[in-house]
């Protein structure tokens, strides 16, 4: 094994044109760590968050106030581990494994908290794992913990196709609530074919005016206001609100209780967390059939930037991908 390897750096922050492809040194596990030699790993919003230290206070919270913190980035990861520290028991070199380990997989290799991995089955494919970690685990988190979705339920999916709506959308249809899904006119094909029972093209219908009233609002557009979406929430109803909108969430955390006052109406505002549990939830649902990764387009791993750039578009459909070799 090589002591460098190839890299997608971020030495400033800025768009995806302060992203280079450079030869670094080879990240060496401490002895909690595992190192993956990584096959696959996608892009997220949270990625061109950080590329552009925007908004600011995530510079304050994680990421470096003048400069990123992390020279690579890329949080979700599938590959195979090259090397274990000593004191790691889950996994051995060899293993296949697939997770979200945060930060530097746009690389060869990177260094990884087993804790934020789970064995890859052996029926999914590099690039089906490398890409469900952050909005796969989102999704999950979402629909069943902060939703707490029930069969029977009526649950709408505002953003429904992409990242974390492609699978939020099934994640409610396995659960045996019935779903409907928000997207623009091209993509309510693919919605409907990941199960949802209705589909609101929003260029041509309004959810908030249809008079529907949804148990719970899984919000990944969170591109409404906190009047407009109270007209669609059933009486005993939660808006789960996942999506980034500064304004509602300082809105519903601060004054929350008081704007949600009307009996049984709940706003949940909350941030995925990794486990290694929940990644292996998602794992067995890819490997049965249950769900499945929508892959709208896969990039080699120096137009990572491209990819980032496609992804800020707010257009994908789905996950985009970057395969490494
Ligand atoms: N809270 C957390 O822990 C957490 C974790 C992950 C992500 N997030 C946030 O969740 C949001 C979604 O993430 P993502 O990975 O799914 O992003 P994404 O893949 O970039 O989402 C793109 C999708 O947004 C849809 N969209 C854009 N405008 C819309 C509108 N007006 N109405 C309905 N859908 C619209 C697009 O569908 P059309 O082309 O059909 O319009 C596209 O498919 C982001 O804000 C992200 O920062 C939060």
């Amino acid at each position: 094994m090589s002591d460098t390897m190839q890299a997608v750096t971020s030495r400033a922050y800025g768009g995806p044109e302060v992203m280079r492809l450079e030869q670094v040194d080879r990240p060496v596990p401490d002895e909690n760590q595992v190192l993956i030699k990584v096959a696959a790993s996608s892009v997220n919003p949270y990625d061109w968050h950080f590329l552009r230290g925007s908004p600011f206070f995530i510079r304050l919270a994680a990421s470096g106030l003048f400069k990123p913190k992390n020279l690579v980035l890329g949080a979700d990861v599938a590959g195979v581990i090259a090397q274990v520290g000593a004191n790691v028991k889950k996994f051995k070199v060899g293993d296949q494994v697939f997770g979200d380990i945060g930060a530097a997989a746009f690389a060869q290799y990177a260094v990884a908290n087993p804790e934020k991995l789970a064995l890859k089955p052996k029926e999914i494919s590099f690039l089906d794992a490398g890409v469900v970690g952050i909005a796969g685990l989102t999704a999950l988190q979402a629909v069943r913990d902060w939703g707490e979705v029930k069969a029977g339920q009526k649950v709408l999916v505002n953003g429904a196709s992409g990242g974390v709506g492609t699978y939020a959308v099934q994640i409610v249809k396995a659960l045996g609530a019935e779903v409907t899904g928000v997207c623009s006119t091209p993509n309510v094909a693919l919605v409907k074919s990941l199960g949802a029972d209705h589909v609101i093209d929003y260029k041509k219908e309004d959810f908030t005016q249809n008079g529907v009233a949804y148990d719970v609002i899984i919000d990944l557009a969170a591109n409404r206001s906190i009047s407009d979406t109270k007209r669609a929430m059933a009486p005993v109803s939660k808006w789960v609100l996942v999506g980034f909108n500064l304004k509602n969430m300082l809105m519903g955390g601060l004054f929350g209780r008081w704007l949600f006052s009307e009996m049984g109406k709940a706003f949940v505002l909350k941030v995925a967390e990794v486990t290694s549990e929940d990644l292996e939830t998602l794992g067995a649902m890819l490997a049965s059939g249950e769900i499945r990764s929508v892959i709208d387009r896969a990039y080699p791993l120096k137009d990572t930037p491209i990819a980032i750039e496609y992804i800020e578009t707010m257009r994908a459909k789905g996950k985009v991908a970057i395969e490494i070799e």
